[in-house]
């Protein structure tokens, strides 16, 4: 199975998503995890795990055209999680030409969700170009711990116009958590906050479910 995590924002929790997917899985999964951004924010975690003598799934840095380098991959791996960075890149439209699940991260908020119309349609050429059975789904981060904000449902309202992306239900609240333990080459569910390995993990469970 190939998950790739991207879109065309910076800073929307990407390479969390990605490096908390491949240490979940890699717990009963050979797992690869790549990263495709030349920003090497999942190779950096990666490495400051590797320092501390943490357990830790392959990483490999990957450039350019990624589909058939992710295909052989996928020969010797059970799961591949590609984090692809934050730009509309050949990385990503090849990455998503081989990939099983695309997982696009989005803040609540008017402007970056109008990045998605974007992001719609080149889903939807990955899929006319050959890939019919892409799963694309469109992640909510950063929302509001406040029940009371609105911004959560807003932002709901306008994923579910999407007509390539399948919205997951459980979005991952703005904590502390998050960037604690990534920048400490920790997963989530190895920090103390339990609200957060929660989400985290039912985030999880849905991409790989397809629920
Ligand atoms: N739900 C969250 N709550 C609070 N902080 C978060 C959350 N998700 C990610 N962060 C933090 O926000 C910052 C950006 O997250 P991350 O690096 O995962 O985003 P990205 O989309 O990969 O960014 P880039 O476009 O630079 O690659 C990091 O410091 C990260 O720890
Ligand atoms: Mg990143």
């Amino acid at each position: 199975m190939i998950v790739v995590v991207g879109g065309q924002k910076g800073g929307v929790g990407k390479t969390t998503i990605a490096v908390n997917i491949a240490h979940e899985v890699s717990q009963d999964s050979k797992t690869l995890l790549v990263d495709a951004d030349p920003q090497g924010s999942s190779a950096n975690w990666h490495f400051w795990r590797k320092e501390q003598n943490l357990d830790a799934c392959r990483l490999y840095q990957m450039k350019g055209d990624l589909y058939d380098p992710l295909l052989d991959q996928a020969e010797l791996y059970q799961v591949i999680v590609v984090d692809s960075g934050g730009v509309d890149s050949i990385e990503l439209r090849s990455a998503l030409l081989a990939c099983d699940i695309f997982v696009c991260p989005v803040r609540p908020g008017q402007f970056d969700i109008e990045t998605l119309g974007k992001m719609n349609d080149v889903v939807e050429k990955a899929r006319a170009q050959g890939n019919r059975e892409l799963v694309a789904r469109v992640v909510l981060t950063h929302t509001p711990t406040n029940p009371v904000m609105a911004d959560e449902k807003e932002a709901r309202a306008i994923l579910n116009e999407l007509s390539a992306f399948s919205p997951v239900k459980t979005s991952l609240k703005y904590r502390s958590a998050y960037w604690r333990t990534a920048s400490a080459g920790l997963a989530v569910s190895e920090g103390d906050d339990g609200r957060a390995t929660g989400e985290m993990q039912n985030l999880i469970k849905e991409v790989l479910n397809n629920d």
